[in-house]
């Protein structure tokens, strides 16, 4: 089977296949799972012989899948094109069924069998896991029992598993046992969205493809590393689902990770899949495991009160959230230090923070660099003088900005922090995106690149295990702990202070 080279790839249209979309009544499926369709379909990048079958409980009503694309529409960004849009549309086939239910895998081989014959898809199938996380293991069996799981030479079977991958590590390992029963890893798509945004797979163009900056990313002359991603909305109606996983799960061991790697791996050979993700599993390997002793000290888990946002709104506290217990335990910011034993990163602390109900949303990863000696200056008092920051933002507003320190004009010599700011939309045409389009693109041209490898995703569980250990075992007795609005907890601020350092200011 060929493999392309994101390096060497041109953007040209996939080969031909059909998607199996299960759950596709679904959210996910309408915000941003068919706007992403449509966008690759209006670039000319989805394969010319295409279609999609959708499967979900509700699709024997006709009026529910009108419905659906109805909603599809309206997340759509810009005028849309009528022709592409129909285009996609028409490809659109329907299985309902329970995925439970033998017969209806019975009835989706019938269809796809049908597809492959109306719109010659050559029996290469791309199923995306759009479900409750519970049916992530059953899925793949039932395809296998209809003989829907195995590839051959002549055409490919590819199943995508949108996150999370399990909810701790023996749940991540058993998932990953399940899949590996009836697929090949090579076969395995396991999605983080975050790693569709053009700025998170710039982080590795920014490093690699530039001599100027490799020189200086190490412990030599970097002093910490912080990683923020700042959400400003609150629960909203996903408080059942949040309520059970909360913040570390939700956030920590896939899209923090994903930064963290990215910021700190070493060179891979290629970037070929595997290159990279074997660099990254050294960074899994390296984070120094947080002892248990140590986890109240390293992390800090806070819960949002009621309080009002910058715009003045005011907003409810957690717990009176819909389908939020009263009385709940479960986090909604998380802030860590993290250290890489590794000779790259000895003793440079990654600081990591996320939340809801922070003031406004943004994620970053910041490289704080080491203060020159100032020598010069000696009359300056030390704190003042500005340290070198490379801040690489990752949404909104994507670009890079390096701050340095500048003469203030005038007969003395004082320092004045300033910067060089990049940003993509001067540079760069956007084109409409949901941050999916990148990786469905990529899953039809079997590049897993931008995917997490089954040992990763457990290595990242395990990182976080001992912090979800002791957390569990000591509930929190200050909860609810920071006002909607404002950057956290007292003791996210005291996790820097101690170490003579502070959050940066957003
Ligand atoms: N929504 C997002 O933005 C988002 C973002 C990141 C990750 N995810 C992940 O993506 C997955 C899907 O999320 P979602 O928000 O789209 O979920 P959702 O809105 O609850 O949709 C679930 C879909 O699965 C179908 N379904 C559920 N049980 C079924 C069964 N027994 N047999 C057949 N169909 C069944 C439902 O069909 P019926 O309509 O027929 O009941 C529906 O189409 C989840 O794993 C979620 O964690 C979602």
């Amino acid at each position: 089977m060929m493999m392309t080279n994101r390096s060497d790839r041109k953007a040209s249209r996939p080969g031909p296949c059909a998607m199996v979309i299960f759950g596709a009544g679904g959210d996910l499926t309408r915000r941003k799972l068919l706007p992403a369709l449509y966008n690759l379909a209006v670039e000319r990048l989805l394969p010319e012989d295409f279609a999609i079958v959708g499967f979900a409980r509700s699709f024997d009503d006709e009026e529910y899948r009108n419905e659906l694309w109805q909603d599809a529409r309206t997340h759509l960004k810009g005028d849309v094109d009528e022709k592409e849009w129909d285009w996609l549309r028409d490809r659109f086939h329907y299985v309902a069924g329970n995925f439970n239910n033998p017969d209806a895998f019975g009835r989706l081989k019938k269809k796809l069998a049908e597809v492959d014959e109306k719109h010659g898809t050559g029996g290469n199938y791309l199923y995306y896991l759009s479900t409750p996380p519970r049916f992530f293991g059953e899925i793949p069996r039932q395809l296998d029992e209809v003989d829907l799981a195995r590839q051959s030479q002549d055409n490919w079977r590819r199943l995508v598993v949108e996150k999370p991958f399990g909810h701790d590590l023996d749940s991540a390992r058993q998932l990953n046992r399940e899949l590996l029963e009836v697929l090949d890893e090579s076969q395995i798509y396991r999605i983080d969205h975050y790693l569709g945004k053009e700025t998170v797979q710039n982080i590795l163009v920014f490093r690699f493809a530039n001599a100027i900056f490799e020189p200086i990313w190490n412990r030599r002359y970097i002093d910490h590393v912080q990683i923020t991603v700042a959400e400003s909305v609150g629960v909203g109606t996903r408080g059942g689902y949040y309520d059970d996983a909360g913040t570390l799960r939700d956030m920590v061991p896939n899209h923090l990770f994903q930064l963290l790697t990215l910021s700190a791996m070493e060179p891979p050979i290629s970037f070929e899949a595997d290159d990279v993700r074997n660099e990254k599993a050294k960074i899994f390997g390296a984070i120094k495991p947080i002892d248990p002793d140590d986890v109240l000290t390293y992390a800090v888990r806070g819960q949002y009160d009621e309080g009002t946002m910058p715009d003045g709104e005011k907003v409810p506290a957690y717990r009176a959230e819909p389908n939020v217990p009263k009385d709940s335990g479960t986090e909604t910011f998380v802030a860590l230090k993290l250290l890489i034993d590794n000779w790259r990163w000895a003793d440079v602390p990654f600081y990591l923070r996320t939340g809801k109900r922070l003031p406004r949303r943004y994620s970053e990863v910041a490289i704080q660099f080491k203060r020159a000696p100032f020598i010069l200056f000696r009359e300056t008092p030390v704190d003042q003088l500005p340290t070198n920051e490379l801040v690489l933002r990752i949404q909104p507003d994507e670009g890079i900005n390096l701050s340095f320190g500048a003469k203030v004009p005038g007969p003395s010599v004082q320092i004045g922090d300033v910067g060089m700011d990049f940003c993509n939309a001067d540079y760069f045409d956007g084109h409409p995106a949901t941050g999916y389009e990148t990786l469905l693109y990529d899953c039809m041209n079997g590049d897993a690149g931008l995917f997490q490898r089954g040992d990763n995703a457990e290595a990242a569980w395990a990182a976080v295990t001992p912090v979800l250990d002791v957390w569990s075992a000591l509930p929190p007795r200050d909860f609810p702990n920071y006002a909607a609005g404002s950057w956290g907890p007292e003791e996210a601020a005291e996790l820097l202070r101690r170490d003579g350092r502070r959050w940066r200011r957003l």
